[in-house]
Parts: C-alpha cells; sequence; structure tokens
C-alpha cells in the first residue's frame, strides 16, 4: 500500500450517534425491513472503504475476519487491497473461497492461532499457508510437515490490555502467544526443522491506547533484535478501537502509525533490509459499517422501568451480554410519525433467560437509556454491531440465525439468507 500521507489527516472528531434515523447506508428502514424482515445484519460497503483507507500508510492491512467474516464481506474486502487473517480451519476455507490465495508479499492469508487442529494443520500444508505461531508446539508440528517453512511468532510480551478482562490478550493470564522469554527456545526448535522466522507479531489485546502502544512497540523491538535479520516483517495485531458512544474519541490513528513506524525503522537500521509493517484490524473495519434491525414487539412496564422487547436477542448480538458492552441505540418509527418526546428505558430481546438485555454494564446491571417514545411496530437499530456481531450469533432457544444485507451503491443485497426451521435441524438424528 502506499506510504503516509499527511498523518494528523487521520484525526477525527467523535461521532454523535443520533437516537432516531429514517434510513441506513442511505437506503430506507422501511425498505429494508419490507424486503428482508427482523432482525437483520445490514453492512454499509462505503463505511468499510473509508475505514480501509484511513489505514493506507500501511505496508499491508490484514483483516482479522473473525469480526464479521461473509464471503462477500471478504470478497469486498479482498478487492480494495487488503489481506487477511484466519484463526481457524473454517476461515481458513472462507478466505479461499472469497479468492485469497496464499502466497505473494504481503501473502493473502495468515493463520493465527495458539493451536493446530487437524484440519487447519492440513489445510495450512496443502496450501503452504504462512503461519503465525502462538505456541511453541506448532513450530514442531509444522515443522514435521513443512521443514524449510519460514514463521511469524506471536509474541506476549508479559503484559496485555483491552477493552474488557475477556479481550485482554497479554500477560501471564492469557492463553496467547509465546512467552517472551521463550523465543530462543523457540528459535532453537526452529531450526532443528530449517524453519525461518520472518515474522514478528504482538497483539495485547482489543481496545489499543498511545498509551500502552509505546511499551508493545518497545517489547517487539526488542525481541526483533534477538532474532536478528531474519525478520522481514512485523505486525501491528488488531485492537483499533472505535467510538461506541458519542463522547468517545477516535484513536489518533497519526500518531499510531508513527509510533509503529518509528521501530520500523529503527529495526530496518538495526537489520540493513527493508522491514514490512502490517496491521491487523477487525473491529475498526467494520464495526461502524454494520447495524441490526429489530422491531419493537412489546413496550411494557416493570415497576419504574419501561421495557422495550424487540425481536432481536443476545442470539443475535451477544457483546452486551458478554461484555457489559454499549452499542447505541436508534428508533425509527413504522408511519413516518415525528419523534420528538424521549424518555429512559431498558432495551431487552425475546430470549428465555433474565440477561437477554442490550442495555447492560459489565456484571449484568441493567441500565437505561434515553430513547424516543416508541410504540410496538416501530423499528430499533442496534449500531454499531458489524464487528462481532453475526459471527459470535447463535441458535439459542432455537431462534434462527438473522440474514445479512450488504448496501453498495444505494442497492440492498442479501449475502447470507434467513434460516429456517430446516437449517436449525439439518445436522440432528431424530431416533425412535
Ligand atoms: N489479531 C488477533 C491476534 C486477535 O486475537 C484479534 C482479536 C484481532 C487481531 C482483531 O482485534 P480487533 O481489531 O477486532 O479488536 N469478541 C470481542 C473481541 C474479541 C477479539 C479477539 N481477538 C468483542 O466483541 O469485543
Amino acid at each position: 500500500m502506499a506510504v503516509a500521507t499527511d498523518a494528523t489527516a487521520n484525526r477525527r472528531p467523535a461521532r454523535p450517534f443520533p437516537t432516531q434515523r429514517q434510513q441506513f447506508g442511505g437506503v430506507a428502514i422501511a425498505e429494508l425491513v419490507g424486503k428482508f424482515g427482523t432482525p437483520c445484519y445490514v453492512y454499509d460497503r462505503a463505511v468499510i472503504a473509508q475505514r480501509v483507507e484511513d489505514l493506507r500508510q500501511f505496508d499491508a492491512v490484514r483483516y482479522a475476519q473473525k469480526a464479521c467474516s461473509n464471503l462477500t464481506i471478504l470478497n469486498r474486502l479482498r478487492r480494495m487491497g487488503v489481506v487477511v487473517d484466519a484463526v481457524s480451519a473454517g476461515e481458513l476455507r472462507r478466505a479461499l473461497m472469497a479468492g485469497y490465495t496464499a502466497g505473494g508479499e504481503p501473502r493473502g492469508i495468515v493463520y493465527t492461532a495458539d493451536i493446530f487442529d487437524q484440519e487447519s494443520l492440513e489445510l495450512v500444508v496443502a496450501h503452504g499457508i504462512h503461519c503465525n505461531c502462538g505456541s511453541p508446539d506448532m513450530i514442531d508440528q509444522l515443522g514435521e510437515r513443512l521443514p524449510g517453512a519460514s514463521i511469524t511468532l506471536r509474541i506476549n510480551p508479559g503484559f496485555g490490555h483491552g477493552h474488557s478482562r475477556k479481550t485482554n490478550t497479554g500477560g501471564p493470564q492469557s492463553k496467547h502467544g509465546i512467552w517472551h522469554s521463550e523465543v530462543d527456545e523457540c528459535l532453537r526448535r526452529a531450526d532443528r526443522h530449517g524453519i525461518l522466522v520472518t515474522g514478528l507479531h504482538m497483539h495485547i489485546g482489543s481496545g489499543t491506547d498511545l498509551e500502552h502502544l509505546g511499551q508493545v512497540c518497545k517489547a517487539l523491538e526488542s525481541v526483533a533484535l534477538s532474532v536478528g535479520r531474519t525478520v522481514t516483517t512485523i505486525s501491528a495485531g488488531g485492537g483499533l478501537p472505535v467510538p461506541y458512544r458519542t463522547n468517545e474519541q477516535y484513536i489518533d490513528l497519526g500518531e499510531y502509525f508513527r509510533l509503529w513506524d518509528a521501530t520500523r525503522q529503527r529495526l530496518q537500521d538495526a537489520f540493513g533490509h527493508a522491514v514490512r509493517l502490517e496491521l491487523e484490524p477487525g473491529r475498526y473495519l467494520v464495526a461502524e459499517s454494520g447495524c441490526l434491525i429489530a422491531e419493537i414487539r412489546a413496550v411494557k412496564q416493570m415497576g419504574e422501568n419501561t421495557f422495550y422487547l424487540v425481536d432481536a436477542g443476545f442470539n443475535d448480538l451477544a457483546r452486551p451480554i458478554l461484555y457489559g458492552a454499549y452499542h447505541p441505540i436508534s428508533i425509527c418509527a413504522r408511519d413516518g410519525r415525528p419523534l420528538s418526546i424521549e424518555h429512559e428505558v431498558v432495551v431487552g430481546g425475546p430470549l428465555c433467560e433474565s440477561g437477554d438485555i442490550f442495555t447492560q454494564d459489565e456484571g449484568g446491571i441493567v441500565t437505561r437509556r434515553l430513547l424516543p417514545v416508541a410504540a410496538v411496530g416501530d423499528w430499533l437499530m442496534l449500531e454499531n454491531a458489524g464487528a462481532y456481531g453475526f459471527v459470535m450469533a447463535s441458535n439459542y432457544n432455537s431462534k434462527y440465525r438473522a440474514p445479512e444485507v450488504l448496501i453498495e451503491n444505494g442497492e440492498a443485497k442479501l449475502i447470507r439468507r434467513r434460516e429456517t426451521f430446516e437449517d436449525l435441524v439439518l445436522c440432528e438424528q431424530l431416533l425412535d
């Protein structure tokens, strides 16, 4: 990708999240619901394209597809010049199906994990896929099958940081990566198989901030110097945050790049050859592109609390119940009437479980949200739901997973149909 332009150009102000909207991605909510029903995930390709542009100064943007792995989304990102990361056999196969290939520089696909299962190892061997190894055992297992391969080591620098304890991926509590003091031993293992360590990678968590980043860069630099001149690629991992609340800021991408670029420069000086700088974002590329449209099916009073109960639940969007994650919410009146009065409400789903609440803090504390007065039949949008939304959906309570729709050039296209009862029981055997 092209070299940096003006780094400060990437600073953007906080985003306002209005509590009502009539359209999404330029298409009327009424039209989307009319065509695809509710609940329904909708992604706006233009937003994804903008986010890709924000990151052009990096040599390679490697999409962490775990955030949203729909085949068409992968295909669109491929066409935008973004390469891809895969963490499982299924993700490897998705990448291949979407037209990615293993080779090239930067490599089209990288397998990043802490283990190989049988299928992922077979795929890696069959397609010659580059591996980012998160455990010493992976080096031996790969070495036995593909001696002479080149690999990346994912390093756990001994500390981490994340938006919640569950998304912190560094430090001794984390299962991820190779412990920083084990690197020498890993190099010896690699030598035994003629494996070359050409890449180093650190991802300490989702929700990086610049303060921690300085530490990460330093840690990566020191490991790189100890590995030496075989290193030709460093990866900054993912974790770039996006604002989920009106008062949250975008990260200063210019500063983010400068810190990593300076690290890369020092390594280039030390090694005397070019070092490629990769980034591995998931959320940053897709979170803001997506929303989950639901219909309000009941409005009821429980003591002092007014509840809007919608037809989407944590089977559709699990982030609130899992992390106490905050998603902006907006309402669209079905009949187009003006929504002028706001009041505080709790928003919940249809599941037979009391934690099925979209307005909750970490630890399951139910909170209220200031939203327009709405009625049964109005639509409610859970916004910024493009990352870790559909991909974490389940069939709990025998709910069918929602369809996914992509808006491009003003047109809404189905990219995954709604599941049916037949899909639900497809793998089951009804024994007498
Ligand atoms: N690279 C590696 C090695 C990762 O483990 C992850 C995320 C990423 C990149 C992408 O991180 P991102 O840029 O999306 O923050 N389900 C959670 C997030 C789990 C992230 C797991 N690993 C959530 O909904 O917030």
